[in-house]
């Protein structure tokens, strides 16, 4: 194993220089451009607007899943690892993709889904028809249980029992989320080396680096216990409200996983290539060892993206994990499997406002924060009728509107379906008025696009944001935080009262004010308005 060391020091991620400082981006790419009027996002769709990504200043572009699928979970169910989906586009258009952006200086980050397949992949196909090959022991088939039900309680996240009975052996097969999406097993060795075939593929294509999908899901606890339920279940709860009813010790974060990621570092390390997590783990301490040394580069620290708006809880839970491990993590606070922060904030201008600067604290903590795409234009949820709804978690459950919400294509301008295609798109939602399009915003210096640019482009220009030392100052209020970090200062003040900090002698600049412009230093005192993040240097 190549000795791969990772060192402590804020703004390196084993040795990879180009993730310190960075801004990614993630581009949903069903919903992000349609360059052949099908209605459905594609590569080249995508590669025409990096232009657009490259002006609003990331420098990482994460593609959710293109690959061969038949698409019950919208490309998270992968067929084939290695062939892009038609309905995407073709090997070439991936090629002409990294080769335009590395062009342009963006790097490009490809998601990966090891913790099952589709129930269409070939080695799925194999182990049903054929329990005896070698393809069986790639799944998790286990006997039922002695009364003949599933061999234990664990729920799906997408409801309601992990397993499937094949009628065929009389044996079930475990899937934490559909039963199109059966479960690897990750205690296989040849499981292990299909990966790193998988990787290396994409990596000789020149692709900077993986997402790793359902990253704390891929080994489970050999014997399969049940896992303990922690709430009563009400008769009419959703598949997440029951999937979060139980304590997952046996399924999901169990500690072995990290030789898994250890292993991938070894394969993506020689190409320079970042390893980023998409886990669940909601405990600091636990998802600190994701990136541990020798393990991933990045972990996406996904709780913020399912809380309603709680300043103080927020604070505990953005600058608690910041001070045990920033450097190593990926922060958000939405992708495309939560509701938008602006809606989940309360809507309007004040949600808007609010998801800005927890934004903008973000951006001071280190790591590689991310924007999910039209989180610059501060987009509110789309609104869908309930008869057009897509996703599984809701067409086959009932019970909530899922995930569609903030799946609706990218607004580009006011053209038919918002200028993201010349038919009607495949997830059917009202158009977004003028001023939720980026030429809207592009051409109004005051909208949320411009600030968040602004933002994206002060970890350019001050390093000590994500380099420096981080240090939290007592505020001696709950919902206020104040960073320090080298020269800068942060203060977050996600309370409803105004918070005034007293900055002594020495001039002080306001760099970034996620609302209002850009205040008044002369006394030395900072009034920082409510539910307002400001971000100060020394005067020059
Ligand atoms: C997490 C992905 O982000 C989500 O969209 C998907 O449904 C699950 N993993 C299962 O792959």
């Amino acid at each position: 194993m190549a000795a791969l060391t990772k060192p402590g020091s804020p703004g390196q991620h084993g040795g990879k220089k180009w993730l310190d400082g960075a801004v990614g981006y993630e581009v949903y790419v069903r919903s992000f451009a349609d360059s052949n009027g099908d209605g459905i996002g594609d590569i080249p769709g995508i590669t025409g607007r990096l232009d657009y990504l490259k002006w609003l200043g990331v420098d990482i572009v994460w593609l959710t899943p293109f690959y061969k699928s038949p698409g019950h979970d919208h490309g998270y169910d992968v067929a084939s690892y290695s062939e892009v989906n038609p309905i995407h586009g073709t090997l070439e258009d991936v090629d002409d993709l990294i080769e335009r952006a590395h062009q342009l200086g963006l790097r490009v980050v490809f998601d990966i889904v090891p913790n099952h397949t589709s129930s269409e992949h070939r080695w799925f196909q194999q182990a049903l028809a054929d329990p005896s090959s070698p393809e069986r022991d790639y799944y998790l088939f286990r006997d039922p249980a002695p009364d003949g039900g599933p061999p234990n309680n664990w729920p799906s996240h997408f409801g309601p029992s992990a397993w499937t009975l094949d009628e065929a052996s009389g044996q079930y097969y475990c899937h934490l989320f559909l039963p199109e999406q059966p479960d690897l097993n990750w205690r296989n060795p040849a499981v292990r080396a299909e990966f790193d075939a998988i990787y290396r593929f994409w990596f000789d294509r020149g692709v900077d680096g993986f997402r790793i999908d359902v990253a704390h899901g891929l080994l489970k606890h050999p014997d399969f216990p049940d896992i303990p339920q922690i709430k009563p279940i009400a008769a009419d709860a959703g598949p997440m409200e029951n999937f979060f009813s139980f304590d997952h010790i046996y399924d999901l974060d169990q500690d072995d996983n990290v030789e898994i990621f250890t292993r991938w570092q070894d394969v993506a390390a020689p190409y320079d290539a970042c390893l980023l997590a998409e886990s669940g783990v909601e405990a600091h301490d636990r998802l600190a060892r994701y990136v541990q040394p020798g393990a991933l580069d990045l972990t996406f620290f996904l709780k913020p993206g399912w809380m309603a708006w709680d300043p103080a809880k927020f604070l505990r839970e953005l600058v608690g994990l910041a001070e045990i491990e920033s450097h190593g993590i990926s922060w958000v606070i939405s992708n495309h499997d939560q509701a938008r922060p602006a809606s989940r904030f309360g809507g309007g201008p004040e949600g808007r406002n609010r998801a800005l600067a927890v934004t903008a604290l973000m951006f001071s903590l280190g790591g590689v924060p991310f924007l999910y795409q039209g989180e610059e234009l501060g987009s509110p949820n789309g609104e869908i009728a309930p008869e057009d709804r897509h996703d599984p978690i809701s067409t086959r459950n009932e019970t909530d509107e899922g995930r569609d919400v903030c799946r609706t294509p990218m607004a580009w301008n006011t053209d038919p379906f918002n200028g993201f295609s010349s038919v009607e798109p495949w997830l059917k939602a009202a158009d977004r008025p003028l001023d939720f399009t980026v030429a809207g915003q592009h051409a109004n210096a005051a909208a949320p696009l411009h600030r968040y640019r602004r933002l994206i482009a002060l970890r350019k220009h001050h390093p000590d944001l994500w380099r420096a030392e981080l240090k939290v100052i007592d505020s001696g209020r709950p919902d206020v935080a104040v960073i320090q970090r080298g020269t800068s200062l942060t203060v977050a003040n996600l309370g409803s009262q105004s918070f005034a900090i007293n900055l002594g002698s020495g001039q002080w600049q306001v760099l970034f004010a996620s609302q209002g412009g850009d205040g008044d230093l002369a006394s030395g005192i900072v009034n920082v308005s409510a539910e307002t993040t400001v971000i100060l240097v020394p005067a020059a």
